[in-house]
Parts: C-alpha cells; sequence; structure tokens
C-alpha cells in the first residue's frame, strides 16, 4: 500500500508518519510505503523525518504544481493532507499564502486523487472552522463560522473536499482536531514559544485577558485519531478529535511557568490578537463511538513531556527560532 503524505516535514505530519514507520518492521512486505510531498516552507524541516528508513520516500515539492502532484498521487493508493499555512497570526498579517496553499494546493490534490482514483483522502482540518462557541461543544453538524483569513482558508478546503465526495464521489473523510501540543512543535505556537522564551531566560507575551479558552490535545492521540479515521472511517464523513483538556491561556501560562520554574514577572500582557475567538470545543463522541477513538495522554504527563523534550533538544529548536522573528502565540 502506497501512502502519500503531504506536509510531514512539519509538527503533526511528521509524527504521523514516525508513528506509521514504527509500527512495522522497517522492511515489512505489507507494511505502508510513505513518500512524503513537502515544500519545506519556514515551518518544515527534514529533522522531523527518519530520511534513511527504506520505507520513506521524501519529495521536495508544492502542493500547488499540479504535475508533480499528478505523478506521486498516480503511485498512491491513499492520501493524507495536513501540509497547510497554520500559524493563525501570520495570516492576520498576509492572508493570501493561506488562500494559495490551504484552498488552491487542496483543490489540486483533489483534482489529481480524483483522476487518478485514490482510495482514500484524509483532509486534516481544525476545530477552528466552527469559530468560537461559548458553551457546550460543536459536533460535526454545527455550522462552520470561521473568524480569521487561517480558519476561513481552512473552513473552505474542508467545505472543497467534502464536496469532491458529494460531487465525484471521491472517498473523503475530513478530521476537526483541537489544539496539539507535543515535540517537534515549531516555536511559534504556544506552548514551544512560551517554553523555549522560558528557557531562554527571555518573557512570554500573553495575549489580552488571558481568557481565552483552548482544548488540548496531546500530539500522539491526534496522530492515531487521524489513523483511525484513514482506516476505519466513512467516506465523506467528517470527525471531530478532541483532547479532553479544556484551560484558559492564563491557566496554561501558569502551568508553563511552574514547569520552567520562572514567575509571572516573565509574562509581557499584549494587545489582545484582532478576531480572537473565546472559545473552541468539540464533541468527538462520533470518532469515539464509530471508531474507538478516545485520548490517552494526560494533559499533566504531557506537558512535562513535552516540557522536558524542549529541554533536551535545543539543536532541534534554536535553528528553528532563528528563522523567524518576534513570533506570538
Ligand atoms: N497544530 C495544531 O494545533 C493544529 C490544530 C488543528 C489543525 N491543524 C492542521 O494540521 C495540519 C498540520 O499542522 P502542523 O501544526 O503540523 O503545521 P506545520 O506548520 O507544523 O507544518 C506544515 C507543513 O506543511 C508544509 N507546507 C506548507 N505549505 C506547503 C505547500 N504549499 N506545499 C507543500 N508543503 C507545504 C510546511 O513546509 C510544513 O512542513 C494543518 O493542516 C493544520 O491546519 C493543526
Amino acid at each position: 500500500m502506497n501512502l502519500l503524505v503531504t506536509g510531514a516535514a512539519g509538527f503533526i505530519g511528521s509524527r504521523y508518519v514516525r508513528t506509521l514507520l514504527a509500527a512495522d518492521a522497517p522492511d515489512a512486505a505489507d507494511a505502508p510505503r510513505i513518500t512524503v510531498l513537502d515544500a519545506l516552507t519556514y515551518a518544515g524541516t527534514l529533522d522531523n523525518l527518519e530520511l534513511d528508513h527504506p520505507r520513506l520516500e521524501f519529495v521536495h515539492g508544492d502542493i500547488r504544481d499540479a504535475d508533480l502532484v499528478g505523478k506521486l498521487t498516480a503511485g498512491a493508493d491513499q492520501v493524507v493532507h495536513f501540509a497547510a499555512e497554520s500559524h493563525v497570526d501570520r495570516s492576520i498579517l498576509t492572508a493570501s499564502d493561506f488562500v494559495l496553499t490551504n484552498v488552491l494546493g487542496t483543490q489540486v490534490l483533489l483534482d489529481a486523487a480524483l483522476r487518478h482514483g485514490v482510495d482514500t483522502f484524509v483532509h486534516v482540518s481544525t476545530d477552528e472552522v466552527y469559530g468560537s462557541i461559548a458553551s457546550g461543544s460543536a459536533t460535526e453538524e454545527y455550522p462552520l463560522e470561521p473568524s480569521s483569513p487561517y480558519s476561513a482558508s481552512k473552513a473552505s478546503s474542508d467545505l472543497l473536499a467534502l464536496a469532491y465526495h458529494r460531487t465525484h464521489g471521491l472517498d473523503v473523510r475530513v478530521t476537526r482536531c483541537s489544539n496539539n501540543y507535543g515535540p517537534h512543535q515549531f516555536p511559534e505556537k504556544v506552548i514551544p514559544l512560551f517554553v523555549t522564551n522560558l528557557l531562554d531566560g527571555a518573557k512570554v507575551p500573553l495575549y489580552g485577558d488571558g481568557l481565552n479558552v483552548r482544548d488540548w490535545l496531546y500530539v500522539d492521540d491526534h496522530c492515531a485519531g487521524i489513523d483511525l479515521v484513514r482506516t476505519r472511517g466513512r467516506a465523506g464523513e467528517v470527525y471531530n478529535i478532541g483532547g479532553g483538556t479544556e484551560l484558559t491561556n492564563k491557566d496554561l501560562t501558569g502551568l508553563l511557568l511552574e514547569a520552567c520554574g520562572a514567575g509571572w514577572d516573565r509574562v509581557e500582557h499584549v494587545e489582545d490578537r484582532k478576531g480572537h475567538d473565546l472559545r473552541y470545543s468539540v464533541d468527538w463522541t462520533k470518532a469515539r463511538d464509530e471508531l474507538g477513538y478516545r485520548p490517552r495522554h494526560d494533559f499533566t504527563t504531557g506537558l512535562a513531556e513535552t516540557v522536558a523534550w524542549y529541554r533536551d533538544n535545543r539543536a532541534w529548536w534554536e535553528p528553528l527560532k532563528q528563522r523567524v522573528s518576534g513570533g506570538k502565540p
């Protein structure tokens, strides 16, 4: 079985690929062969991948390159699509890359998947497509009301993917997950940004009153959920994948300060993000009941392991942090 995975030089995709490669002996005949397609933007790094693994091939390229994507999908049985511009703050500064990669790039992939008869196409979306939800949790039927150019571009690609199922019968499955955390996350997102700043003796920027609520999902739980959707999910269906730990940004900051042995004097209160959604929350009953999904990582342990990983892996994040400057959560 040949699997094409896009965007797997980034945080979640690379973890997904490593997990699949580790599940079987390196030369197991029936284990999936994986081709990673990644443009290596500022967010992607080959350090995230086990490049010498016999079942892994890396292709440096863009999902918007129809010729290249056509060649790769011709040899693929399944596609798992992670590639995206993923940082909300960047989409507020300039939205064009978000539209071009997240919307146009997804359409190029869907066209190629259709043309070459790909069996299954898993589109990795986000809980941000539902917009802010004051109370309760969004089921998969909840209306899409994205607030940022990032989430609007993800909602567009998510709907395009579902449209390829309804219009053409392509076996598309969409996942909508909450905020991921874990090792190898680019140090511009809130947890790795705060941890690496604290390890460097710098301040951390807390948006507004810090009362925005996010649900936290350990990256391995997300990867397990995606693989359940790929292997057991149904065509044309959406599956929410949640983590089960809702925290305000202020509470999260407190936990990170404690984990790094720092005090509140290291927190700099900054102007709130434009259009900042107050709360995201997904109801993942469907994934639990249909696929047997449940998050297995306890947040306290997962966070401690994540902080320890950043403490022990400066060589991974220091060059990445130098690539970008002034990143905020
Ligand atoms: N990180 C989260 O908490 C989170 C939450 C919900 C959904 N998601 C979604 O999960 C997916 C993966 O997120 P992530 O956090 O791993 O992102 P990331 O930013 O760490 O990685 C994105 C990867 O995509 C690649 N890429 C970007 N543009 C490309 C293009 N035009 N062609 C080919 N490759 C390209 C980058 O080089 C990078 O390796 C995204 O679709 C994102 O929207 C992430």
